[in-house]
């Protein structure tokens, strides 16, 4: 009996020949590293060099999460991710009234170039590349790593890495935005030609669907809705002036990878395929770069479970098979106790652990794209890519992702899908091991890491101290200037380059933001009550 795949589509019990029969490989499959890229990026692919082995962390203060990174490089992780408290992702200070019980908890807190010179003490900056998890102040983050790295020497063009600066899926999945799409998709452009000019070798935006995955979109809508956002963001900088090619090199994508291995192996090289046609045929991109859909996955943390957490490592290790199967260029892969709390030092290595066997103990980093030419694997391709292309052309109806958005088309479309896989599971014809079924009658006890509260105090007297002690013209002065040109219509001042001056003259990441709230304003989501 067919069973459904997780993005509705019935799947075979059995493909055969007929399957491949009536394509085209050149145009469908091609040559690894070759357009449309199907069977991954590059050429040599992880016989050429292994994805980066890169684990989000940050908790607490700088301090505690400077050494997390510096035990992970201990451990042999080739790339860094941070991921900051939820005051700093949405722009505030620590000791801002809205911070209160949050500063160091999701992530690791930062306020100014002080805790940033912290944060990355003892790291060399042309020695790895770091992604940075932040969206509406994106930007900041970006400079304060700049400024780090003059201060350690290194010059802007040697410096490696990615800011997530995706807003449009904050709208609809993940929240963390400030101000409303218009100024937003204005920063977003700043830093496109900021990068280009300033930064050629940083990744400017890390379009994701990770976050519209863990809110309940399947694997179509998943790629769907991502791959319409960054429609959106090319069409954006195209507006602002810039040529496709300047700029469309240097986008990323972030995706999830769930534990029904060949629908997403599959879902990855539909998503390849489907950016490389977009980027040729309607934008006219001709750098190969430009049609090269380069991505991190990170293993689903919503099917994670509390119960029995060892379960989560044979998990993980599921997810961590089919991002490698589907050919991502960076992989993040969830502690089993990440469904209790933060991971210990402990179950972060073995998280990494899981990657290093991934890579050194299977022989899936032998041959690129392993599951070409499956009956199986290319028939759940071809079927994930027309049910995303369905989605995307309704986006498209809409008037773009932009319109979807305001009129609440993805949100609806994902919470649709959270319901049935609710239902499913309340019901049981979804099996959660030993959640809905094989369970414990008594749960064994596991001591999660704790966050210590008091660092929001540190945070605090570490403010007041800078206050006290910088130039407060100097900051003044420097944030009337950023105002002006956040003033100036779109495209006549990139506003980071007098973002940059405030933030060396220790301007804090709350006053910047507020500076520039003061001009845009804040969102408010359509269906805010
Ligand atoms: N042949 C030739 N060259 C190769 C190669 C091969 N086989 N493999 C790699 N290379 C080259 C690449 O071309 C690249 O060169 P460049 O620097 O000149 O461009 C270099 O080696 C590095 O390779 P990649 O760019 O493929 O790998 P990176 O790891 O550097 O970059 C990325 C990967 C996806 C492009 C980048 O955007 C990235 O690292 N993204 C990470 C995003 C991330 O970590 N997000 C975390 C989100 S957590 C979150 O959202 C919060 C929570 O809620 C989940």
């Amino acid at each position: 009996m067919a069973r459904d795949s997780e993005s509705g589509f019935p799947i075979e019990p059995v493909y055969g020949p007929e399957a491949l029969a009536g394509r085209d490989p050149e145009e469908t499959l091609g040559e690894p590293g070759v357009y449309p890229y199907t069977r991954g990026v590059y050429p040599s692919m992880y016989t050429g060099r292994p994805w980066t082995m890169r684990q989000y962390a940050g908790f607490g203060t700088a301090a505690e999460s400077n050494a997390r990174y510096r035990r992970l490089i201990e451990h042999g992780t080739t790339g860094l991710s941070v991921a900051f408290d939820l005051p700093t992702q949405m722009g505030y200070d620590s000791d801002a009234p809205l911070a209160h019980g949050e500063v160091g908890k999701v992530g690791v807190a930062i306020d100014s170039i002080e805790d940033m010179r912290t944060l990355f003490a003892g790291i060399p900056l042309d020695r790895v590349s770091t992604s940075m998890t932040i969206n509406a102040p994106a930007a900041l983050l970006l400079l304060l790593y700049q400024l780090i790295g003059e201060e350690q020497g290194v010059a802007a063009r040697n410096l490696t890495g990615t800011i997530q600066n995706d807003v449009l899926k904050e709208y609809i999945a993940r929240g963390t935005y400030i101000f409303p799409p218009g100024p937003s998709l204005r920063l977003v452009a700043d830093v496109f030609k900021y990068c280009r000019a300033e930064i050629p070798r940083w990744n400017t935006i890390s379009i994701s669907g990770y976050h519209m995955a863990e809110a309940g979109a399947s694997p179509a809508q998943e790629i769907a809705f991502t791959l319409a956002d960054g429609i959106e963001y090319v069409r954006t900088a195209l507006a602002a002036g810039m040529a496709v090619d300047d700029f469309a090199p240097r986008l990323s994508f972030f995706f999830v990878s769930r534990t029904t291995l060949l629908e997403e192996a599959a879902k990855f090289r539909a998503a390849r395929r489907i950016w490389a046609r977009v980027m040729r045929e309607e934008f006219g991109a001709r750098d190969p770069r430009s049609q090269m859909l380069r991505f991190h996955t990170q293993t689903a943390g919503v099917q994670l479970t509390a119960q029995q957490p060892e379960v989560n490592l044979v998990r993980v290790a599921i997810q961590g098979l089919a991002a490698v199967l589907g050919g991502t260029q960076s992989l993040h892969t969830n502690a089993f106790d990440e469904a209790i709390a933060l991971p210990t030092d402990k179950s972060a290595r073995l998280a990494l652990r899981t990657q290093q066997v991934l890579a050194l103990e299977t022989d899936v980093t032998a041959t690129v794209d392993p599951l070409a030419g499956s009956y199986a694997v290319e028939s759940l391709t071809d079927a994930v890519e027309a049910a995303a292309l369905d989605l995307l052309r309704r986006v498209e109806d809409l008037g773009g992702a932009v319109a979807a958005i305001e009129q609440g088309f993805q949100k609806e479309e994902i919470e649709r899908n959270a319901y049935r896989i609710a239902q499913e599971t309340d019901a049981g014809d979804r099996v959660v091991v030993g959640v809905n079924r094989f369970r414990l009658e008594e749960e064994e006890p596991y001591e999660p890491l704790r966050v210590d509260p008091a660092i929001e105090q540190q945070q605090r007297d570490r403010l007041v101290k800078l206050r006290a002690e910088r130039d407060r013209t100097a900051v003044s002065a420097a944030l009337s200037a950023l105002k002006k040109a956040a003033e100036s219509e779109a495209g006549a001042a990139n506003v980071l380059y007098p973002m940059k001056d405030a933030l060396a003259a220790r301007a804090t990441l709350g006053e910047v933001c507020d500076a520039l709230r003061d001009v845009w304003g804040t969102y408010v989501p359509a269906d805010a009550f």
